[in-house]
């Protein structure tokens, strides 16, 4: 892969203005580093045609104030930062930082609970859980521990279900803000087929979001998503009442769940008997818009899927949670090849991983079989890029090119003696990193930076 010409700009306003978009806060920071080793450029989406003629590999990426600023040969980035501290991460691999499309960080410690399927596993495992978060301090302990956890998993964005607990979104923004990590959550809501105390109402259900949407929204890196949690915890009203709010709010994204399995779906038929299908229980009520984002999506009449594509709504992959909970095969390429917008993500804690990479290689098995073996470039484009795009984040975060903000992953191709044999005969870089999204983990992690700093490992002194 040849190494394409230095874009960059270096001029100092842009440089400050930048910077002041990032925090909020107006300050221009000295820290300018250059980062050497293969840094991996995606131009377009791998699926759209030659999967591997939609990602390049450059020599350097240099960051300054939080952002990319430059991209090329190691000369060249030197020659826009020629001041910048300089790291060689030599054979390693700099990634964008992975972009998690859908997960619930309170769910962190029941991850990987036995035995149930949907409906049984959310009233065994999940509501006692959240039923935690009514306990900010709890709240609290968990989002550190979430956003740590991750972290370490080279993930620098994801959007978030919270409990129904206002201080849970709080909890999960400010430990993001702390971090100066790019993050969407939601208060789910819930006011039916939920227990006392993780139930709320249609009217508090939309002033609690509309609280914490004018709270957090735009502030930092933070943005809100309404969250309806799933049409049979929410009455017509409440989604009504939602609806409403993403109308007034239509910058906001909007989150649910979506036909992720066939006794849900019947559910969903009995609890709505004049909903056309499940994803008129949400369009008859304001919630279907192309800043939507519907979890799981497998179960999906053609209806659906027409709408859904011409909306411009973005449906979330979770191959883990997919075969965890038992929910089906989503068809990757299928929707792909109807045009569909499409993020992947962990499911945290329906899925059972943390792990982009475990996530990738997940929805690389169901692709197989499904009948189509996704190249390691879509899935590599699908965790960063495409997630980061589903989000309607893409202008931001997701690729590796000058103006965007610097979340990046650093990872060691080699992280493991049976990664290193494999890798050893790789003949280009999708086959040296296709063994490290088959089999690694955490090891291959070497470090995670956000907005221009190392967050993972944590620096000392
Ligand atoms: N449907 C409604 N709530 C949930 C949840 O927490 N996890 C999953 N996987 N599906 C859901
Ligand atoms: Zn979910």
């Amino acid at each position: 892969m040849k190494t394409m010409a230095v874009r960059s700009f270096t001029h100092a306003g842009r440089r400050a203005r930048l910077h002041a978009d990032l925090t909020g806060k107006g300050t221009v920071m000295g820290d300018e580093t250059i980062l050497t080793g293969k840094v991996l450029c995606f131009t377009g989406s791998p699926f759209a045609g030659d999967p591997v003629g939609a990602a390049r590999v450059e020599e350097a990426v240099g960051i300054a104030g939080g952002r990319i600023v430059s991209v090329g040969s190691r000369q060249a980035v030197r020659s826009a930062l020629p001041r910048a501290v300089l790291r060689d991460y030599g054979d390693r691999l700099i990634s964008p930082g992975f972009v998690d499309a859908h997960v619930h960080y309170p769910q962190t410690a029941m991850i990987a609970s036995w035995g149930k399927r949907l409906i049984d596993w959310l009233n065994t495992y999940t509501f006692p859980e959240e039923m935690r978060f009514a306990d900010p301090a709890y709240a609290s302990e968990i989002a550190a521990r979430y956003l740590d956890l991750t972290a370490a998993q080279g993930t620098t964005t994801m959007c978030s279900f919270c409990t129904i607990h206002p201080e849970s979104v709080t909890a999960f923004f400010e430990a993001a803000e702390a971090r100066g990590q790019r993050v969407v959550g939601g208060k789910s809501c819930m006011d039916r087929n939920a227990p006392e105390g993780l139930r709320d109402t249609a009217q508090s259900a939309h002033d609690e979001s509309k609280a914490l949407l004018e709270a957090w929204h735009g502030r930092g890196r933070i943005s809100y998503a309404i969250t309806p949690r799933f049409s049979p915890t929410s009455s017509p009203a409440q989604l009504e009442a939602l609806g409403a709010l993403w109308a007034a709010h239509p910058d906001c994204l909007m989150q649910t769940h979506l036909s992720e399995q066939t006794d849900e779906v019947a559910w969903v038929r009995d609890l709505f008997p004049s909903a056309r299908d499940y994803l008129d229980t949400y369009e008859a009520h304001g919630l279907l818009g192309a800043r939507g984002l519907y979890g799981h999506a497998i179960h999906l009449e053609p209806r659906e899927r027409d709408r859904l594509r011409e909306v411009g709504a973005a449906l979330i992959h979770c191959p883990t949670s997919n075969t965890f909970i038992g929910s089906g095969l989503f068809d990757m390429a299928a929707r792909m090849a109807e045009g569909q917008r499409m993020g992947l993500a962990t499911d945290t804690g329906g899925g059972s991983s943390f792990s982009m990479l475990r996530t990738m290689a997940a929805a690389y098995e169901i692709g197989q079989l499904t009948g189509t073996a996704l190249h390691p470039a879509q899935l590599w484009w699908l965790a960063t890029a495409g997630s980061a795009a589903a989000l309607h984040l893409g202008d931001r975060i997701g690729t590796i090119a000058p103006g965007m903000e610097a979340d990046l992953v650093v990872l060691d191709l080699a992280s493991t003696p049976a990664i290193a044999q494999r890798a050893a005969r790789a003949e280009d870089l999708w086959e040296a990193l296709f063994p490290t999204v088959m089999m690694g983990d955490d090891r291959a992690i070497a470090e995670t930076w956000i907005a221009g700093r190392r967050v993972h490992p944590a620096p000392t002194g």
